[in-house]
């Protein structure tokens, strides 16, 4: 995809406004922590892996100027405003702990030698996120047939990370395969990733893409339209449950019920292996207006209550495999993802 999600540019990150797409390409630039986290939060930027390199770039921003202690202390403000921005995506912890191990051992850099440093560790992770897409999506394309029909849910594209994608990258890596792949997006309410985003940036690629209303997938699946079902994850706990957008959960018990493939894209830094379960994955819950408004516009009594919780645990006793970008890993995932995490 020609549109880049996420970008260092002088001193300052740039991103492209994902609120507002398809409708409208507006770049947004960030030149401290705050703001940054402000576009995490509000969802300019959004996808696990995305916002895991944007908190890299914000402490990055944040220490600028300072060193030893006084860089330390910057980067503890940072690390827990961007840290609280969003619980569920481990990513972002991932991404903020490592800036913290390469500042403690350059804290005794001169201001412009370490924030240097800082800088390139989060260009690094930020490029290292595409390469571990490219090659997860290299993995996964093994798993499809050609011509494959594939159901997807939210934006697991190149949107939600530095670039390629972890489900979309299994497809574009399909397709660059030659393996004929068409994609059915669901449309993902309440923000309506799929309808937006998904399909944004595959009918940018040229990709066939089909968006489907959320309740439309189970038919969907019960005509036998789906090969396979592929979704990203913002959290995978040790023993596999996965934490994705809220409503990936019934589409794994409808994919069972139709013995069609449920896959999960996760690259490394989306394994929780600290995590037993998925029991212990915090849930974020968003505002109500994303529920009782739609477009800016009132759609539900006020003062109604509301419950919106923007991801769901899927067992793993649904998923038939977790593509990563160091091998495919199978049930009993407590072993299969312990082994390939602790690999090098
Ligand atoms: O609320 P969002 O849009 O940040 O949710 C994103 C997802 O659920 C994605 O599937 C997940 O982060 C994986 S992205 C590679």
């Amino acid at each position: 995809m020609a549109v880049k999600t996420i970008e260092w540019r002088g001193d300052s990150v740039r991103m492209i406004d994902q609120r507002l797409l398809p409708r409208r390409e507006v770049i947004r630039v960030y030149r401290d922590y705050v703001g940054v986290a402000r576009a995490i939060r509000t969802m300019v930027i959004r996808g696990a892996p995305a916002i895991g390199v944007a908190a890299a770039m914000g402490v990055a921003l944040a220490i600028r100027g300072s060193s030893g202690h006084r860089a330390r202390v910057r980067f503890e403000r940072a690390a827990s405003l961007l840290k609280a921005t969003r619980p569920t995506a481990v990513n972002l912890v991932w991404a903020v702990e490592r800036m913290g191990r390469v500042l403690e051992a350059s804290l005794a850099l001169d201001p412009e030698r370490l924030y240097r440093r800082m800088r390139a560790e989060a260009l690094a992770i930020c490029r290292e996120d595409v390469a571990a897409n490219r090659i997860l999506g290299r993995n996964g394309a093994a798993l499809l047939d050609s011509p494959a029909s594939v159901l997807t849910h939210c934006n697991a594209g190149a949107l939600a990370t530095a670039g390629y994608g972890t489900a979309l990258g299994v497809v574009r890596a399909a397709r660059q395969a030659g393996k004929k792949i068409r994609v059915f997006a669901d449309e993902t309410r309440p923000f309506l990733q799929g309808s937006r985003l998904t399909a944004w940036e595959l009918q940018k690629d040229r990709v066939p893409v089909t968006i489907v209303a959320d309740s439309m997938a189970a038919s969907l699946l019960r005509a036998g339209e789906v090969d396979c079902v592929i979704v990203g994850t913002d959290r995978t706990a040790a023993n596999g449950d996965v934490a994705n957008k809220i409503g990936t959960y019934p589409l794994a018990v409808m994919a069972q019920r139709h013995r069609v493939p449920f896959y999960v894209a996760a690259p490394l830094s989306s394994i929780d292996l600290a995590c037993a379960s998925g029991d212990e994955i915090p849930i974020e819950c968003r505002s109500p207006q994303e529920l009782t408004e739609f477009a800016g516009k009132q759609i539900a009594p006020a003062g109604v209550e509301v419950f919106n919780p923007a991801f769901d645990i899927t067992p793993a006793e649904l998923v038939t495999a977790i593509i990563t970008e160091r091998g495919i890993a199978y049930p009993p995932f407590d072993e299969s993802l312990s082994k390939l995490k602790r690999s090098t």
